[in-house]
């Protein structure tokens, strides 16, 4: 599914005559995005995700309101980077199925001029990327189904060329999504790879599951996950802040993501009660 003819998939606001593609949902198998969508209460899911999902949730008690605690996390980094940092360029890889407040319009919200390309390698994300493409009319957005661990892909798209200026910052958004990639060496190189071109002044903001204050049901949601085929690796905290190499961790470091800039909703959270790091760091 990845891959492909990126042009014939890039999808832009009023694009004319764009309708979603006919793709393979497998829908008898789980898919990490439509688990996450049906544990936050969405419709976008299919009976072995459900299943999955209640699979996890019974193995990993209280992962809805950890996802709400990274969602949240989302927001209040896009918000911020946005507002206070002057961002107004956003490359967002696992993007995940559309949820309001989708990443573009929380920063349009505050800098309507924003560009924003969305970058995901699964299909229902794609036959629901409409919901994505609702820009400002002074900004935009785009939509590019391709895969992390094919940086060169992401780079060469028309849709990053044509809605990005590399001169200018941009925001790196990783956001519940290198959990599901076991090769941290990996992981290291393609941020290295992704960030490489960006200006600097840009950000990669990243979050991903830790085991470090909840091992209990993080083990047992590590292994819900594997046991339907979705592959989740949960990770510590030196660990994490090695995927920030060569850049500037800006406060308050690499945290649980409640008490990242917390506002009332993540200020009534326990440290055993989200379960992922975040964190956003600077290019010099
Ligand atoms: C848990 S969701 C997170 C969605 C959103 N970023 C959020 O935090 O609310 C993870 C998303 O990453 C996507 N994903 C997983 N592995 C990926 C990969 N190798 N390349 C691109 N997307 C990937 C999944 O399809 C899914 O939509």
């Amino acid at each position: 599914m990845t891959g492909g003819d990126d042009t014939s998939w890039g999808v832009s606001l009023g694009a004319p005559g764009w309708a979603p593609p006919s793709v393979d949902l497998k829908t008898d198998v789980p898919h990490s995005a439509r688990v996450y969508d049906y544990i936050l209460g969405g419709k976008d899911n299919f009976p072995a995700d459900r299943a999955a999902g209640e699979i996890t949730a019974k193995s990993m008690p209280g992962v809805a309101r950890s996802m709400r605690a990274n969602r949240n996390f989302m927001a209040r980094m896009a918000h911020i980077l946005a507002a206070e940092h002057g961002i107004r360029q956003f490359l967002d890889i696992g993007t995940g199925l559309p949820t309001e407040p989708n990443l573009h319009e929380v920063v349009q919200k505050a800098a309507p001029e924003s560009r924003i390309v969305y970058v995901d390698n699964d299909p229902i994300v794609l036959v629901h990327a409409r919901a994505l493409l609702t820009s400002t009319p002074e900004g935009r957005t785009a939509y590019l189904d391709a895969d992390f661990t094919d940086p060169e892909s992401i780079l060469k798209s028309e849709q990053l060329t044509s809605t990005l200026d590399l001169s200018q910052p941009v925001a790196l958004s990783l956001i519940a999504i290198v959990h599901f990639i076991p090769d941290e060496t990996l992981i290291q190189n393609v941020i290295d790879r992704l960030m490489a071109p960006l200006a600097s002044g840009s950000i990669l903001a990243l979050s991903t599951v830790t085991a470090d204050y909840a091992p209990e049901p993080v083990a047992g949601g590590v292994a819900a996950y594997r046991a339907n085929g979705i592959s989740m690796t949960a990770r510590d905290r030196t660990t994490v802040e090695g995927f920030f190499r060569g850049l500037e961790i800006l406060e308050p470091g690499v945290v649980l993501v409640h008490r990242w800039h917390p506002d009332e909703d993540a200020a009534g959270y326990g440290d055993n009660e989200s379960f992922m790091y975040g964190a956003i760091a600077r290019k010099p």
